[in-house]
């Protein structure tokens, strides 16, 4: 409320309900953004600020309690609880949003709210601002302009606070125990299918409520498909596999992903490759500092594989020559990182100003550089050709040392090979 100033509204709904098929809707996951400010989870709510308001600042329009209901539907907070449970300062049944709109957005210059977020409620706030534009004459004032409140609460969300970091720990742990897990077992299993339901079962077991985004288990050549999901395909022994799995925990995401022998043993060609990667991934992880600048990492990874690239015969020319010319987009196509926090690519703006941003503490990203030589690229001798290999942590920005949430899951060859064993 202190950033909008005051003169302001804004103006938050939950999430939608999604329908999967017919009349059997999605679990429910609350709008990031909405879960941030408000901690409330029932769908059908909209949160409305007004900042220096004498009756309130925050208020919550939800579901009113209902005895039938919640014998079938769960629990309800209703505006009792919003108040004594969630700090509204008020709280009204949603069903008198609507015509209660009208009344606090009058007087007020600024209208925060993200046109388009949720299409639903795009026409009620519309049709509001117009009743008022309409009601000049008599002297009302009615808000003038709109305001992104996402630009707002994203850069709040760009820098953790410790209980964020606790959060996200705790999804980055039970995502961790979950991919060694799947290194054990490996061996005993037959299909891409099997390690997804190994992960499954252990984020759910440790008590994470889903996977953070589906996940990722490509054998063989199937890794070099950057968003494979499908997982349907038999692990051959002499390939690898690529794992990208993370937990969502108290909706906070992890985001983890490790390449390792389905038999065990990686071959020469394997190995080279991945500790080509792994080299990338130290030297990346390593720029996760304060004062450093978002692209730093990736240039770092770039730089690294292009050389090993041409120590491997795998590009010819010179490394200046081969990074300028972006000849690696062959082999190492997406960048090396994102923001990770509530959403798995998480929100917060890259560039300032055109300039890549400064890494501040509290920030948390990914580093996840990789590699991917197409089963048909002939630019390359055939041994090389269907390896697909990505290492990926999750690494908080702090005042001194990158902390890697995710150290756990062992990523050298020696230490992968030990622990198949
Ligand atoms: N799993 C999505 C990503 O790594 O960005
Ligand atoms: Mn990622
Ligand atoms: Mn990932």
């Amino acid at each position: 409320m202190e950033r909008m100033g005051s003169d302001s509204i804004a103006i938050l709904p939950a999430a939608p309900v999604a329908v999967r098929n017919r009349d059997v809707e999605y679990k429910y996951r609350q709008c990031s953004d909405f879960l941030y400010l408000t901690g409330f989870v029932e769908s059908q709510s909209i949160a409305v600020f007004i900042p220096e308001r004498p009756e309130g600042e925050f208020i919550l329009f939800c579901r009113s309690k209902d005895a039938e209901k919640e014998k079938w539907d769960g629990f309800l907070y209703g505006q009792a609880g919003a108040v004594e449970v969630f700090g509204a300062d008020q709280a009204y049944p949603v069903e008198v949003f609507e015509k209660s709109l009208s009344g606090l957005m009058q007087g007020k210059e600024k209208v925060y709210y993200d046109l388009g977020a949720v299409p639903a409620y795009d026409q009620t706030i519309i049709g509001v601002l117009n009743q008022l534009r309409a009601k000049v004459r008599s002297g009302v004032v009615g808000p003038q302009a709109v305001y992104s409140l996402a630009c707002l609460i994203h850069e709040m969300r760009l820098i953790k606070s410790s209980q964020e970091l606790d959060l996200m720990a705790r999804a980055a742990e039970i995502s961790a125990v979950a991919h060694i897990k799947a290194m054990q077992a490996c061996r005993q299993f037959s299909y891409e299918y099997q390690l997804e339901a190994l992960l499954q079962y252990e984020f759910a077991f440790q008590g994470a409520s889903s996977v953070a985004y589906p996940s990722i288990v490509g054998g063989g050549a199937n890794a070099c498909v950057l968003h494979y999901i499908d997982n349907r395909a038999r692990l051959q022994p002499g390939e690898l596999v690529l794992i990208d799995a993370g937990a969502e925990y108290q909706h906070y995401a992890a985001d983890i992903t490790r390449t390792f022998p389905v038999s065990g043993t990686f071959s020469a060609e394997q190995k080279a490759l991945y500790e080509l990667v792994l080299q990338a991934q130290s030297a990346a992880i390593e720029q996760v500092r304060p004062g450093r600048t978002w692209d730093q990492p990736d240039v770092i990874a770039v730089r690294v594989l292009t050389e090993g690239l041409v120590d491997l015969n795998l590009l010819q020319g010179s490394v200046e020559t081969l990074i300028e010319e972006k000849a690696y987009k062959s082999f190492y196509m997406h960048r090396t990182g994102h923001w990770l926090g509530l959403d798995v690519h998480d929100v917060g703006t890259y560039k300032v100003k055109g300039q890549w941003r400064t890494l501040e503490p509290g920030m948390v990203l990914t580093v996840e550089p990789g590699l991917y030589i197409a089963p048909d690229c002939e630019t390359v001798d055939p041994c090389w050709r269907g390896i697909g290999i990505r290492i990926e942590d999750d690494v908080v920005v702090t005042e001194g040392a990158p902390r890697v949430l995710t150290e756990k899951v062992p990523k050298t060859v020696e230490t992968i090979e030990t622990l198949m064993r």
